[in-house]
């Protein structure tokens, strides 16, 4: 399939690395190539460089937002949060109707150091406001309450743990619960299924306590997991 990813940061990579070794046909957008190519120094997080990750992916390509959009049957929002409204308006609009759009990001503000803050919550969410910007597109929240390499590879995390999706379009939903267990392997029976997208503020909002357990357990390949019990006798 043709799948354009918007954004080159580590879940791009991380994901876009996963498609390619399965077979697909993925594009990755940036704001400016040329600047995106001249970058060589991992980032202060340690990522590496695109033009890195690039020439480990010999099957990669890279173009603007845009044209990666236009590439894709399929696209993916691996941008920052607080700059995802702004890279979709630039993805352009007659580039994303009528698709799937699989948003991972968060709305997290790292201006204040560390640990980040959310832009938009409670009563709101990244999510929703991305389908409310993009009403003809079928976005569909999952994959954002977990580090990226555990989102292409489940099994970094011993066990079973919980995968939460929501959106509008069922059907969409229904697609993109197939690429999860498809092409990244996970579990049917891990894939949780919240609703519409206003539950996306429930997943974006879990990123507080994600980082704190971050904090805490000094390594990223955790998961939540969401066990249901019986309900106690009467
Ligand atoms: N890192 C993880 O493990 C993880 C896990 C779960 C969810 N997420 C979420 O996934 C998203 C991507 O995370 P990440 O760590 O890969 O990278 P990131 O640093 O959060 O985002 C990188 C991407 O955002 C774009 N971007 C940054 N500022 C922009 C601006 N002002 N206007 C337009 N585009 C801008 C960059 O464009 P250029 O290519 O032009 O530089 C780049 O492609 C985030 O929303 C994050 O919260 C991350």
């Amino acid at each position: 399939m043709k799948i354009g990813i918007i954004g080159t940061g580590m879940v791009g990579q991380a994901i876009g690395a996963k498609l390619i070794e399965v077979g697909h046909d993925v594009m990755h957008g940036t704001r400016d190539v040329a600047k995106t190519l001249e970058r060589t120094k991992p980032d202060s997080m340690g990522t590496p460089s695109f033009a890195k990750w690039m020439q480990q992916h010999p099957k990669s390509k890279l173009e603007t937002f845009k044209e990666a959009a236009a590439h894709g049957e399929l696209v993916i929002n691996a941008t920052s949060g607080v700059a995802s409204l702004a890279a979709l308006d630039y993805a352009g609009k007659e580039n994303l109707d009528g698709k799937i759009l699989i948003d991972i990001a968060n709305p997290l503000d790292f201006s204040e150091g560390f640990p980040p803050s959310l832009t938009i919550c409670n009563t709101d969410s990244l999510g929703e406001q991305i389908q409310r910007e993009f009403p003809e597109t079928k976005v569909v929240k999952t994959l954002n309450t977990m580090n990226c390499h555990v989102m292409a590879n489940p099994k970094l995390v011993p066990g079973n743990h919980t995968v939460f999706i929501c959106g509008n379009d069922t059907h969409a939903k229904t697609k993109v619960k197939g690429f999860l267990t498809d092409w990244f392997g996970w579990k049917k029976e891990n894939i949780l299924d919240l609703g519409d997208i206003t539950n996306a503020r429930g997943t974006e909002m879990l990123l507080p306590i994600w980082v704190r357990l971050y904090g805490a357990l000094k390594n990223p390949m955790f998961n939540f997991h969401v066990v249901v019990g019986s309900k106690p006798k009467e």
